[in-house]
């Protein structure tokens, strides 16, 4: 089994508060923060433009993940790269030219993540594995937290992950990751699993509590 990175949602935090959210997750040992971009359009629900990103970049330990959830993507990649995002990840969903989108993110500086949907197959993945450092295997449909798991995911990350073979491409874990999915996922080859309700259930006090568990079960 790989080892587990677990990726804290931002989008489960206390929204008066994210900068201390941010801070409040370094310190309880995650060097982290995965934040899920929704523009109301391709996904129905609205949340983080590149300015909110800029903003949160300082309070940020580690990495910034930025997961978009827009379409079209191409005419923010700049955008959210100068924000500070380490990994800019589009879904092949979002437009016609995901390659494009691909290289775009590379040509920034930042990791190229490749997101897809439930409903969409691994057969495209293959034709990409040139253009991306993660995939994000959604195991839920995007536009909310809370969601529980769709079964079939754990079958696909395991595909995905005979697919990928030996080339160091991560295989990210997006929506109903908990106590109860984390493990089936990680043994089928998982290595991030992202979590927003696990581990914002309780508040700060439990956040370190709740991430060392979630790792713990993996
Ligand atoms: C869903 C988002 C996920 C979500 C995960 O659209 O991309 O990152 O916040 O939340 P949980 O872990 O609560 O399913
Ligand atoms: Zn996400």
């Amino acid at each position: 089994m790989h080892p587990v990175t677990i990726c804290p949602s931002i989008l489960s935090g206390d929204f008066s508060a994210l900068g201390s959210e941010c801070r409040a997750l370094a310190e309880a040992g995650s060097d982290w923060v995965h934040v899920d971009v929704m523009d109301g359009h391709f996904v129905p629900n609205l949340t983080f433009g590149p300015q909110m990103c800029a903003v949160l970049r300082p309070h940020i330990q580690g990495t910034m993940d930025v997961h978009l959830m827009i379409a079209p993507v191409d005419p923010y990649v700049e955008a959210y790269a100068k924000s500070g995002a380490d990994i800019l990840s589009a879904h092949i969903e979002a437009g016609p030219h995901v390659h494009r989108t691909l290289q775009a993110i590379r040509g920034t500086g930042c990791k190229a993540g490749l997101a897809i949907n439930p409903g969409t197959g691994l057969d495209a993945v293959a034709h990409l594995l040139d253009d991306i450092d993660l995939v994000n295997v959604m195991g839920v449909n995007p536009g909310f937290g809370g969601q529980k798991l769709i079964p079939a995911t754990i079958a696909k990350v395991r595909q995905l992950r005979a697919m990928i073979a030996d080339r160091p491409i991560r295989i990210q874990v997006d929506g109903g990751v908990n106590a109860r999915t984390i493990h089936a996922l990680a043994s089928a080859g998982a290595d991030l699993l992202v979590a927003g309700a696990a581990v914002f259930e309780g508040g700060p006090e439990a956040y370190r509590r709740n991430i060392e568990s979630l790792r713990a079960t993996a």
